[in-house]
C-alpha cells in the first residue's frame, strides 16, 4: 500500500540482502520516511528477489548481458524506476558500477553502502584488504554514488574494531551489524534531504 509522503525508494540488490532487509524492516514507517517500492537484482538467483516477495515488494531481476551494451540495460531499467514512481535508489550489494543513464535520472538520489571507512578499501572485499593492511580500524561507509567506484561524497560512517584472532568471516560479521544500523539513518536522512519543500540539488 503507497503511504503518502514517503520517498519512494528502489533497491538494487546482487547477493544475500542483509542490508536490503534493514530497509524493508523501516519501510513505510514515517519515523524513517521511506518506502520501498521496488526491488532489483542483476542476479536472478539472488536471496535478496526472495526478501522482497516475503516483503510483499515488486521484485524485478534481468539479466544485463542479455542487453547490447551498459546503456540500453539502464534505459530499462529508468523506465521500470519511472513506472514505480521511484525517487531515489540505494544499492545494497549491487555489483555493478552504474553508468551516465543511471546516474543522470537520479543525481544526487542514489546511494551505495560500502564495507570499509572510504577512501580506504575502496572496490572488490575490502574486508580482505583491511585485514591485509593490518589496520586495527575499518568499518562501513553509505555515500551518493557517482562514475567512480566507491568515490561519491559520504553521507555516514561507522567504525568498527579489528580484533586479535579476526578473520575474514569474524570482521564481515561485525561490519555488517554497523551496516544494518547505519544504512537506514543514511536513507532516512536522504529521505529528509528530497522532503517536499526542500531544496533537491
Ligand atoms: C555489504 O557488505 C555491502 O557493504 C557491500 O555488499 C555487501 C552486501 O551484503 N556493498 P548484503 O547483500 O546486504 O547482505
Amino acid at each position: 500500500m503507497a503511504v503518502e509522503g514517503l520517498l519512494r525508494l528502489a533497491v538494487f540488490a546482487s547477493g544475500q540482502g542483509t542490508n536490503l532487509q534493514a530497509l524493508l524492516d523501516r519501510s513505510g514507517d514515517p519515523a524513517w520516511g521511506w518506502q520501498v517500492v521496488l526491488v532489483y537484482s542483476d542476479r536472478p538467483g539472488a536471496p535478496a528477489l526472495a526478501r522482497a516477495r516475503q516483503a510483499g515488494v515488486p521484485a524485478i531481476t534481468w539479466r544485463p548481458a542479455s542487453y547490447p551494451d551498459r546503456d540500453s540495460h539502464e534505459r530499462a531499467l529508468v523506465a521500470a524506476l519511472a513506472a514505480h514512481r521511484v525517487a531515489a535508489v540505494a544499492l545494497a550489494g549491487y555489483m555493478r558500477l552504474l553508468g551516465p543513464v543511471l546516474l543522470a535520472a537520479y543525481p544526487g538520489r542514489i546511494l551505495n553502502i560500502h564495507p570499509a571507512l572510504l577512501p580506504a578499501f575502496r572496490g572488490l572485499d575490502a574486508v580482505g584488504q583491511a585485514l591485509a593492511a593490518g589496520v586495527s580500524v575499518s568499518g562501513c561507509t553509505v555515500h551518493l554514488v557517482d562514475a567512480g567506484m566507491d568515490t561519491g561524497p559520504v553521507v555516514l560512517q561507522a567504525a568498527v574494531p579489528v580484533l586479535a584472532g579476526d578473520d575474514h568471516e569474524r570482521l564481515a560479521a561485525r561490519i555488517r551489524v554497523q551496516e544494518h544500523r547505519t544504512y537506514p539513518l543514511a536513507v532516512r536522512w536522504l529521505a529528509r534531504r528530497l522532503a517536499p519543500g526542500k531544496e533537491t540539488s
